[in-house]
Protein backbone atom coordinates (compact mmCIF):
# COMPACT_ATOMS: atom_id res chain seq x y z
CA UNK A 1 0.00 0.00 0.00
CA UNK A 2 1.83 3.78 -0.93
CA UNK A 3 1.59 5.37 2.22
CA UNK A 4 1.43 8.82 0.89
CA UNK A 5 -0.86 8.61 -1.83
CA UNK A 6 -3.72 6.72 1.28
CA UNK A 7 -2.54 9.93 3.03
CA UNK A 8 -3.43 12.02 0.31
CA UNK A 9 -6.95 10.57 -0.01
CA UNK A 10 -7.37 11.19 3.98
CA UNK A 11 -6.39 14.61 3.44
CA UNK A 12 -8.53 15.54 0.37
CA UNK A 13 -11.93 13.75 1.86
CA UNK A 14 -11.67 15.25 4.90
CA UNK A 15 -12.93 18.49 4.51
CA UNK A 16 -16.60 16.63 3.16
CA UNK A 17 -17.07 15.06 6.54
CA UNK A 18 -19.43 17.07 8.69
CA UNK A 19 -20.05 15.87 12.67
CA UNK A 20 -23.19 13.88 12.22
CA UNK A 21 -22.49 13.02 8.71
CA UNK A 22 -22.68 9.38 6.88
CA UNK A 23 -19.55 7.87 4.97
CA UNK A 24 -19.04 4.31 3.17
CA UNK A 25 -15.47 2.68 3.03
CA UNK A 26 -16.38 0.34 0.33
CA UNK A 27 -13.34 -1.88 0.57
CA UNK A 28 -12.82 -1.67 4.57
CA UNK A 29 -9.98 -4.00 4.47
CA UNK A 30 -7.80 -3.61 7.93
CA UNK A 31 -9.81 -0.69 8.43
CA UNK A 32 -7.40 2.22 8.52
CA UNK A 33 -10.15 4.32 6.17
CA UNK A 34 -12.89 3.32 8.29
CA UNK A 35 -11.35 4.58 11.64
CA UNK A 36 -10.13 7.69 9.82
CA UNK A 37 -14.06 8.17 8.51
CA UNK A 38 -15.60 7.22 11.91
CA UNK A 39 -12.38 9.44 13.86
CA UNK A 40 -13.98 12.48 11.48
CA UNK A 41 -17.15 12.19 11.22
CA UNK A 42 -17.54 12.34 15.42
CA UNK A 43 -19.59 10.17 18.29
CA UNK A 44 -23.43 11.27 15.82
CA UNK A 45 -21.58 9.84 12.65
CA UNK A 46 -22.60 6.99 11.07
CA UNK A 47 -20.02 4.84 8.32
CA UNK A 48 -21.00 1.83 6.33
CA UNK A 49 -17.45 -0.67 6.17
CA UNK A 50 -17.43 -3.27 3.39
CA UNK A 51 -15.89 -6.07 2.90
CA UNK A 52 -16.00 -9.80 0.96
CA UNK A 53 -13.42 -11.53 3.13
CA UNK A 54 -14.83 -12.30 7.10
CA UNK A 55 -11.12 -12.18 7.91
CA UNK A 56 -11.01 -8.19 6.76
CA UNK A 57 -13.68 -7.23 8.69
CA UNK A 58 -12.35 -8.88 11.78
CA UNK A 59 -9.23 -6.45 11.50
CA UNK A 60 -11.74 -3.51 11.38
CA UNK A 61 -13.52 -4.72 14.13
CA UNK A 62 -10.36 -5.27 15.86
CA UNK A 63 -8.63 -1.63 14.95
CA UNK A 64 -11.90 -0.07 15.61
CA UNK A 65 -12.20 -1.31 19.74
CA UNK A 66 -8.93 -0.37 19.97
CA UNK A 67 -9.43 2.86 18.91
CA UNK A 68 -13.17 3.29 20.54
CA UNK A 69 -15.19 3.89 17.92
CA UNK A 70 -16.81 0.56 16.91
CA UNK A 71 -20.54 1.86 18.01
CA UNK A 72 -20.26 4.30 15.08
CA UNK A 73 -19.39 1.93 12.31
CA UNK A 74 -22.06 -0.62 10.71
CA UNK A 75 -19.90 -3.79 9.51
CA UNK A 76 -21.46 -6.03 6.30
CA UNK A 77 -20.00 -8.95 4.71
CA UNK A 78 -20.28 -8.24 1.26
CA UNK A 79 -19.41 -7.57 -1.87
CA UNK A 80 -19.71 -3.79 -2.52
CA UNK A 81 -21.89 -4.26 -6.02
CA UNK A 82 -24.55 -4.84 -3.42
CA UNK A 83 -23.67 -0.59 -1.76
CA UNK A 84 -27.20 0.13 -2.94
CA UNK A 85 -29.08 -2.74 -1.13
CA UNK A 86 -26.64 -2.31 1.76
CA UNK A 87 -28.46 1.46 2.33
CA UNK A 88 -31.40 2.57 3.43
CA UNK A 89 -33.27 5.18 0.91
CA UNK A 90 -32.43 8.05 3.66
CA UNK A 91 -28.76 7.42 2.41
CA UNK A 92 -28.95 8.14 -1.29
CA UNK A 93 -27.82 11.78 -1.95
CA UNK A 94 -27.08 12.38 1.79
CA UNK A 95 -23.68 10.43 1.98
CA UNK A 96 -20.31 12.98 2.69
CA UNK A 97 -18.06 10.37 1.41
CA UNK A 98 -16.89 6.86 -0.10
CA UNK A 99 -13.92 5.91 -0.16
CA UNK A 100 -12.74 2.53 -2.05
CA UNK A 101 -8.82 1.42 -1.71
CA UNK A 102 -8.89 -1.36 -4.32
CA UNK A 103 -6.61 -4.95 -4.89
CA UNK A 104 -6.58 -7.44 -2.21
CA UNK A 105 -5.80 -7.89 1.10
CA UNK A 106 -2.08 -7.11 2.79
CA UNK A 107 -0.71 -10.13 4.07
CA UNK A 108 -3.54 -12.43 3.11
CA UNK A 109 -4.67 -14.41 -0.07
CA UNK A 110 -4.18 -12.58 -3.18
CA UNK A 111 -6.99 -13.92 -5.22
CA UNK A 112 -9.48 -12.54 -3.46
CA UNK A 113 -9.15 -8.99 -5.37
CA UNK A 114 -11.20 -6.55 -6.37
CA UNK A 115 -12.31 -6.87 -10.27
CA UNK A 116 -12.85 -3.89 -13.45
CA UNK A 117 -16.69 -5.68 -12.89
CA UNK A 118 -17.17 -4.98 -9.15
CA UNK A 119 -15.74 -2.22 -9.17
CA UNK A 120 -17.46 0.07 -11.79
CA UNK A 121 -20.90 -1.50 -10.14
CA UNK A 122 -19.60 -0.47 -6.57
CA UNK A 123 -18.74 3.32 -8.18
CA UNK A 124 -21.96 3.36 -10.09
CA UNK A 125 -23.96 2.84 -6.83
CA UNK A 126 -21.64 5.17 -4.71
CA UNK A 127 -22.62 8.01 -6.72
CA UNK A 128 -25.90 7.72 -5.99
CA UNK A 129 -25.10 7.95 -2.19
CA UNK A 130 -23.30 11.02 -2.22
CA UNK A 131 -24.79 14.38 -1.07
CA UNK A 132 -23.70 17.38 -3.50
CA UNK A 133 -20.67 18.43 -2.37
CA UNK A 134 -19.75 15.02 -1.30
CA UNK A 135 -16.74 13.32 -1.81
CA UNK A 136 -15.55 9.92 -3.92
CA UNK A 137 -11.82 8.69 -3.01
CA UNK A 138 -10.17 5.20 -5.18
CA UNK A 139 -7.06 4.22 -4.72
CA UNK A 140 -6.38 1.96 -7.36
CA UNK A 141 -3.09 -0.52 -7.85
CA UNK A 142 -1.00 -1.47 -10.75
CA UNK A 143 1.48 -3.68 -9.35
CA UNK A 144 -0.61 -7.23 -9.19
CA UNK A 145 -2.53 -9.23 -11.63
CA UNK A 146 -5.31 -6.90 -13.43
CA UNK A 147 -4.67 -3.88 -11.21
CA UNK A 148 -3.87 -2.52 -14.67
CA UNK A 149 -6.86 -3.02 -16.15
CA UNK A 150 -8.62 -2.13 -13.08
CA UNK A 151 -7.21 1.37 -12.89
CA UNK A 152 -8.08 1.96 -16.38
CA UNK A 153 -11.65 1.25 -15.58
CA UNK A 154 -11.65 3.76 -12.58
CA UNK A 155 -9.79 6.47 -14.94
CA UNK A 156 -12.74 5.83 -17.15
CA UNK A 157 -15.50 6.20 -14.96
CA UNK A 158 -13.83 9.61 -13.47
CA UNK A 159 -13.67 10.79 -17.23
CA UNK A 160 -16.84 9.50 -17.79
CA UNK A 161 -18.36 11.25 -14.52
CA UNK A 162 -16.42 14.29 -14.38
CA UNK A 163 -18.29 15.13 -17.67
CA UNK A 164 -21.44 15.52 -15.78
CA UNK A 165 -19.68 18.61 -13.90
CA UNK A 166 -17.90 16.52 -10.76
CA UNK A 167 -14.13 18.01 -9.70
CA UNK A 168 -11.83 15.61 -10.95
CA UNK A 169 -8.14 15.21 -9.20
CA UNK A 170 -5.92 12.46 -10.42
CA UNK A 171 -2.36 11.72 -8.79
CA UNK A 172 -0.17 8.56 -10.07
CA UNK A 173 2.52 7.39 -8.42
CA UNK A 174 5.92 7.96 -10.64
CA UNK A 175 6.44 4.21 -11.44
CA UNK A 176 4.20 2.61 -14.11
CA UNK A 177 3.34 0.14 -11.87
CA UNK A 178 2.62 1.96 -8.85
CA UNK A 179 -0.72 3.54 -7.11
CA UNK A 180 -3.36 5.86 -8.82
CA UNK A 181 -5.45 7.82 -6.82
CA UNK A 182 -8.65 9.71 -8.16
CA UNK A 183 -10.30 12.22 -6.08
CA UNK A 184 -14.13 13.21 -7.46
CA UNK A 185 -16.47 15.88 -5.67
CA UNK A 186 -19.75 15.96 -6.73
CA UNK A 187 -20.70 19.34 -8.34
CA UNK A 188 -21.74 21.48 -4.55
CA UNK A 189 -25.47 22.55 -4.16
CA UNK A 190 -26.96 24.77 -1.95
CA UNK A 191 -25.83 24.34 1.43
CA UNK A 192 -27.67 25.20 4.74
CA UNK A 193 -26.03 27.08 6.92
CA UNK A 194 -26.08 24.42 9.50
CA UNK A 195 -24.08 22.33 7.14
CA UNK A 196 -21.38 24.41 6.25
CA UNK A 197 -20.21 25.53 9.52
CA UNK A 198 -20.21 21.94 10.15
CA UNK A 199 -17.87 21.35 7.56
CA UNK A 200 -13.83 22.63 6.90
CA UNK A 201 -13.21 24.88 3.67
CA UNK A 202 -12.44 22.86 0.90
CA UNK A 203 -8.22 22.64 0.57
CA UNK A 204 -6.60 22.97 -2.51
CA UNK A 205 -5.29 19.97 -3.92
CA UNK A 206 -1.55 19.69 -3.15
CA UNK A 207 0.91 20.48 -5.30
C1 LIG B 1 -6.35 -3.02 -0.29
S1 LIG B 1 -7.56 -3.77 0.73
C2 LIG B 1 -8.36 -2.39 1.52
C3 LIG B 1 -7.52 -1.67 2.56
C4 LIG B 1 -8.34 -0.86 3.53
N1 LIG B 1 -9.05 0.23 2.91
C5 LIG B 1 -7.55 -0.34 4.71
O1 LIG B 1 -7.67 0.83 5.09
O2 LIG B 1 -6.85 -1.15 5.32
C6 LIG B 1 -8.80 -4.26 -0.43
C7 LIG B 1 -9.96 -5.01 0.21
O3 LIG B 1 -11.02 -5.13 -0.75
C8 LIG B 1 -11.73 -6.30 -0.43
N2 LIG B 1 -12.58 -6.68 -1.57
C9 LIG B 1 -12.24 -7.35 -2.70
N3 LIG B 1 -13.31 -7.47 -3.52
C10 LIG B 1 -14.36 -6.86 -2.88
C11 LIG B 1 -15.73 -6.69 -3.21
N4 LIG B 1 -16.25 -7.12 -4.37
N5 LIG B 1 -16.52 -6.04 -2.32
C12 LIG B 1 -16.00 -5.58 -1.14
N6 LIG B 1 -14.71 -5.75 -0.77
C13 LIG B 1 -13.89 -6.37 -1.63
C14 LIG B 1 -10.65 -7.31 -0.10
O4 LIG B 1 -11.17 -8.37 0.64
C15 LIG B 1 -9.66 -6.42 0.67
O5 LIG B 1 -9.84 -6.55 2.04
Amino acid sequence: MSEPLTRLAHHLVRPALGARGRAVDATAGNGHDTAFLAERLGAAGTVLAIDVQQAALARTRQRLREAGLEARVALAQADHRQLGRLTTPAWRGSVDAVMLNLGYLPGSDRSVTTTPEQTRAALDAAGELLRPGGVLSVLAYRGHTGGTEEARAVAAWMARTAQGGAEWRERAAASERGPVLHVLRHPAGPRTAAAKADREEEVPWPS
